[in-house]
């Protein structure tokens, strides 16, 4: 897979390669880009964003820099998903990560300030993605998250069969996983569960599973 990421701050990026699960794959079945708008930018002295029309305050992410920058890496329209990040978008969860990590190429555009451009959006991107209801002050985090959500589940990511069973993956129904526990068996007089110590694999399954359906009612009882 190719995962472009158009951003202002480029070095956001820097400790992410070095990290699982982007480093068992780069390289591999992941190739990683960081594009800069402020390299391509037509406009003079590195601008790359202007006031908004009808007043207000911030500035507003300007559509020919961001047309500017996806000319000089694709020269012509991408023919894969090119994604804004956005608090107003469609929100990310698992079977978007799952649907994202299929696809051979992805470019993942994050904007500063007020934000992008509408004409960005309309005509420039074919997704618009948010990580969550909430608003950050730029696409950088957005853009880690989904880096790293698609990132480990690329084949060879992560170590055999820990990306299985996790919560929201169909091992589980979807659902979330089971508590974890490990030494010591007492620590301030707080315990493990007996059944995790007794060495019955059919039990500690059957435990598990039960564990994970009551966290998982309880979660959509509480939405
Ligand atoms: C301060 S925000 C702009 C918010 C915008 N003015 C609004 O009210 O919807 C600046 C940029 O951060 C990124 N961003 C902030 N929150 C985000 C979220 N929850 N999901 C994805 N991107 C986000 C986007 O790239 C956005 O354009």
């Amino acid at each position: 897979m190719r995962l472009d990421v158009f951003t202002l701050v480029p070095d956001a990026f820097a400790w992410i390669r070095e990290r699982r699960p982007l480093a068992a794959v780069l390289g591999r079945e992941l190739e990683f880009n960081v594009f800069n708008y402020r390299d391509t930018t037509p406009l003079s002295a590195g601008q790359v964003d202007d006031d908004p029309y009808g007043g207000g305050p911030g500035m507003v992410l300007r559509v020919d820099v961001v047309a500017a920058a996806l000319d000089a890496v694709y020269g012509e329209r991408p023919d894969h998903r090119v994604v804004a990040l956005s608090p107003q978008g469609r929100q990310l969860d698992q079977e978007l990560v799952e649907e994202l990590a299929e696809e051979p190429a992805l470019t993942l555009l994050s904007a500063r300030f007020e934000g992008f451009d509408q004409r960005i959006l309309d005509h420039l991107c074919t997704d618009v993605i948010s990580i969550g209801p909430y608003v950050l002050s730029g696409g950088e985090i957005p853009a880690l998250a989904v880096v790293d959500a698609v990132a480990r589940r690329l084949p060879g990511a992560l170590s055999a069969g820990s990306g299985e069973i996790e919560s929201f993956s169909a091992a589980l129904d979807g659902g979330l996983e089971y508590p974890h526990y490990t030494r010591p068996a007492e620590f301030r007089g707080w315990t493990v569960p007996e059944i995790l110590l007794s060495g019955d694999h059919g039990r500690v399954a059957e435990w598990r599973r039960e564990q994970s359906r009551a966290r998982s009612g309880d979660q959509l009882g509480a939405s």
